[in-house]
């Protein structure tokens, strides 16, 4: 089978088809969500977070995930890969913003890109789009923002909600291929989902929307400790992981690792 593409997306909107996306930053993972069956992954600049070990995703840059992108679609052959473009990287206008977009698409490989923000990016989206890279919207609440949303908040509450779905219909009509919403009430997502073409993708959005995503070391309990209300553990990957890693640490110190069939 081939590769995903955009339009398959919006195609498979039009037939009522639901999908799911994952973050993904490494070879094997890829890999592991390909053969599951994920079409979309995406190298999300929670990398910031979930691979650098930041507090946030503001420091993330380019440089640090290019690498990671080139990654997951190396490890790949049927998801479409999508970069996320981080911080500081296309806020300058749609010049900045095609620059950025360029140099996922030439050095990373990936088949789309995608930025958060609403009306605020609807010049960026087009420039973007218009030189023939695909482009996911991200609106609700996004993270690299969250110094003036005073957090990670619920966005779309109330009066609110026209200012979501304003920022949603601005997205598709720049020409924006998807748009994740996140952390959005549910009944503002099924709104959006009902007024807009383009497949629109939950987190935190409740189930009307098209598509969900998570970022995958919450989907399968890498991480540990406290968790948004949105994620649902689908394994116990930190557990599992502490367990081994504490009986190889046992099994050495104890001289029971490596025994006869590991040795040449
Ligand atoms: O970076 C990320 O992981 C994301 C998704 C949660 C949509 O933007
Ligand atoms: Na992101």
């Amino acid at each position: 089978t081939r590769r995903v593409r955009a339009r398959d997306l919006v195609a498979a909107k039009e037939r009522g088809e639901r999908w799911p996306m994952l973050t993904s930053y490494d070879q094997y993972t890829a890999a592991i969500f390909e053969q599951a069956g994920i079409p979309v992954l995406l190298v999300g600049d929670s990398a910031s977070n979930n691979v650098f070990g930041h507090e946030t995703t503001l420091p993330v840059t380019v440089d640090n995930l290019l690498p990671l992108v080139r990654a997951v679609v190396r490890a790949t052959s049927y998801p479409l890969v999508v970069g996320d473009l981080p911080f500081g990287s296309y806020e300058e206008g749609p010049a900045q913003a095609l620059r950025t977009a360029v140099r996922f698409m030439k050095e990373g490989g990936c088949h789309a890109v995608k930025l958060e923000g609403g009306r605020q990016v609807a010049e960026q989206i087009r420039a973007i789009n218009g030189a023939g890279i695909p482009v996911m919207a991200h609106i609700g609440f996004t993270p690299q923002r969250e110094h003036t949303l005073g957090g990670y908040r619920v966005q779309g509450r109330g009066d609110d909600a026209e200012e979501v779905m304003a920022d949603a219909l601005a997205v598709a009509e720049a020409g924006a291929f998807s748009v994740v919403l996140e952390m959005v009430p549910g009944e503002v997502a099924k709104r959006v989902t009902h007024e807009l073409a383009i497949p629109t993708i939950g987190i935190g959005a409740g189930p009307d929307t098209d598509a969900q995503v998570l970022v995958w070391q919450d989907m399968a309990g890498l991480r540990s400790g406290r968790m948004p209300r949105f994620v649902k553990r689908y394994a116990d990957l930190h557990g599992t992981l502490t367990e081994a890693t504490q009986r190889f640490v046992a099994e050495v110190r104890g001289g029971e690792f490596p025994t006869a069939e590991h040795t040449f």
